[in-house]
């Protein structure tokens, strides 16, 4: 029998005018190599946060609109 991980799927939705929510506990590797696991990261969608890759509310401030 296999002792492979089940892996569970993420469910990705759109914020209007916000950020990504990943619903789920996904791993995430920054550019410098480092990996880290979340649970339910708010991804940002516009461009503007201060902490990529996650929403700061920055979204708000300048008006995103997508
Ligand atoms: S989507 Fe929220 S800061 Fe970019």
């Amino acid at each position: 029998m296999s002792q492979e991980a089940k892996k569970e799927a993420v469910t990705i939705k759109l914020f209007k005018d916000g950020p990504y929510l990943v619903e789920g506990v996904v791993n995430i590797t920054t550019v410098d190599g480092e990996t880290k696991e979340y649970t339910n990261p708010h991804l940002c969608r516009c461009g503007g946060s201060s902490n990529k890759p996650f929403c700061d509310g920055t979204h708000k401030k300048i008006g995103f609109k997508g």
